[in-house]
């Protein structure tokens, strides 16, 4: 909103657009206009299961990740890994360490192929994200994922979060408390996070 103001402005300013960007169109913007929660909500309509993502990774994801999802220098590995986490060499991947395989969808229909980002249709993003599960052996070959199956998806490390206790970050901070504890905290107290 507060571009559009903007751009009011320097019309009326200027008397001639600036000749800088062009209107989205309606399939552009229900392409980009989606937020998927842990719990499934926000996915849309679509399907696919690994039989069929093999033939996306191969042709959109292996140049970068690997025939295998066994990572390259050009891209992460994706693929193994389970259960690694808490020893001495973590190897950390879509089946290692991600808590929920809906996020799993949702980075992969944002961000991925890393040089096409947004380039992928629903259906084509549920059946790589079957593929890298059903790699991961979280999944079998023949299973559907879809606005319902995605979100039933149990990941291994899903419960290897924990909220952060810090006093200064997430929930606890917003209590009355905490407010007080800060506010009477020495002035050059220096925060430790980061
Ligand atoms: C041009 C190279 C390239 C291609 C093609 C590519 N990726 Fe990636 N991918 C990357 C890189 C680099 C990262 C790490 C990005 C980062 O950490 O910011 C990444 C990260 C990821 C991650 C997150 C890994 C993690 O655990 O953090 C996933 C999942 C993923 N890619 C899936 C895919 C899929 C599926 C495709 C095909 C549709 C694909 N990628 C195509 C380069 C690529």
């Amino acid at each position: 909103m507060g571009l559009l103001v903007l751009a009011a402005v320097g019309l009326r300013a200027q008397d001639k657009p600036a000749a800088l960007g062009r209107p989205v169109s309606a399939a552009e913007m229900k392409q980009r206009d989606i937020t998927v929660l842990p719990n499934g909500k926000g996915l849309p309509e679509g399907q696919g299961a690994a039989t069929d993502g093999e033939a996306v990774y191969k042709n959109q994801c292996a140049s970068c990740h690997g025939p295998n999802g066994e990572g390259q220098p050009q891209g992460t590995q994706l693929v193994g890994g389970i259960g690694s986490l808490a020893s001495a060499n973590p190897v950390r991947t879509v089946g290692s360490y991600w808590p929920y395989a809906t996020s799993v969808w949702d980075y992969i229909h944002r961000a991925m192929p890393l040089n096409q980002p947004g380039s992928l249709s629903a259906n084509d993003t549920y059946a790589v994200t079957a593929f890298l599960l059903q790699r991961n052996g979280i999944i079998q070959a023949s299973d559907v994922m879809n606005q319902d199956t995605l979100a039933k998806v149990r990941m291994p490390n899903r419960d290897g979060f924990v909220p952060d206790s810090r006093p200064d970050v997430g929930p606890a901070s917003r209590s009355a408390q905490n407010h007080v504890n800060r506010k009477s905290a020495a002035p050059n107290s220096k925060s430790d996070s980061k």
